[in-house]
């Protein structure tokens, strides 16, 4: 996998390095851990499998054969509030190469969620190193993609809302050239942040996502929050319209898309008057 992948790229730094494991725990930790020896940006660690694939808010991200599961590691000039930038731009990448590849309806859930027909096919872990000062020593970007995913392979509760591409397209992709490609991508746009042009990312984020303007609830640890979600904050939270007016700022949680919750509230405010 990685001759093939090296030949494929023509990048400056991404993928320079691969790392291949057939099975490991998580390419998340195997990139901290070489990160921490000094790997150098750029650095990519793929996995066949993962025993312990990590999602966000802690969850197990199911990692079985046939995905495609790996983490770059970048050394970013950012602030560590503002990491949340390459999650966005990693999205985008990831919804312009599905889009342009294969013609596939993806879009963007906030905050990281990759979606194929409403359904997750992608989902983004990005994770920090700071130094005893609070910068920023290097950035993982974990990417899980269910790839070439038979979904029967997953737990029936989630097949509902999982998807894969394989299972999109009805055939298997040639995933090291589907790799190449976005990493190529991603370091154009890295680039272009680097270069101070995240404003053109964000309104790029804007136009693939499926959350802004829609009716959600949002689940965080301790509360549900009901309404529109109206922006995006600079530091990357979710602005949310309740129905009182009020605007309220989420930065962690799962969005769930309420299609039928303007038509409710428009019923519900005609019962009233
Ligand atoms: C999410 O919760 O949506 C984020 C999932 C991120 C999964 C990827 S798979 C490669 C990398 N290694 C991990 O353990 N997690 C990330």
């Amino acid at each position: 996998m990685t001759e093939k992948i090296k030949q494929g790229l023509k990048t400056q730094f991404m993928g320079k390095k691969i790392f291949f494991f057939k099975d490991t725990h998580s390419t998340n930790d195997i990139a901290k851990e070489l990160a921490s020896k000094g790997a150098e940006a750029g650095t990519i660690v793929i996995s066949e499998k993962q025993s312990n694939g990590r999602g966000r808010l802690g969850r197990r991200w199911l990692s079985p054969e046939g995905g495609l599961w790996f983490s770059i590691i970048l050394k970013p000039r950012i602030k560590p509030n503002e990491v949340f930038k390459l999650t966005f731009l990693t999205a985008v990448v990831v919804v312009r190469t599905l889009r342009k590849k294969f013609k596939l309806n993806a879009q963007i859930k906030w905050p990281n969620d990759i979606l194929i027909n409403g359904k997750k096919v992608c989902g983004v872990l990005s994770e920090i190193i700071t130094n005893l000062s609070g910068r920023i020593n290097f950035v993982i970007i974990g990417i899980g993609i269910n790839a070439n995913i038979d979904l029967n392979s997953f737990p029936e509760r989630l097949r509902f809302s999982i998807t894969s591409i394989r299972s999109e397209l009805k055939k298997e992709i040639d995933r090291e050239d589907f790799l190449c490609t976005l990493l190529i991508e991603l370091e154009n746009y890295y680039l272009l942040l680097t270069d101070g042009g995240f404003d053109l990312i964000l309104e790029e984020w804007k136009d693939l996502n499926c959350v802004l303007d829609a009716y959600v609830e949002v689940e965080s640890l301790d509360r549900t929050i009901k309404g529109q979600a109206v922006d995006i904050a600079k530091d990357g939270a979710l602005l949310i319209k309740l129905e009182n007016g009020s605007v309220n700022r989420v930065i962690s949680g799962d969005v769930i898309l309420k299609r039928f919750y303007k038509i409710r509230l428009k019923a519900e405010s005609e019962k009233i008057s």
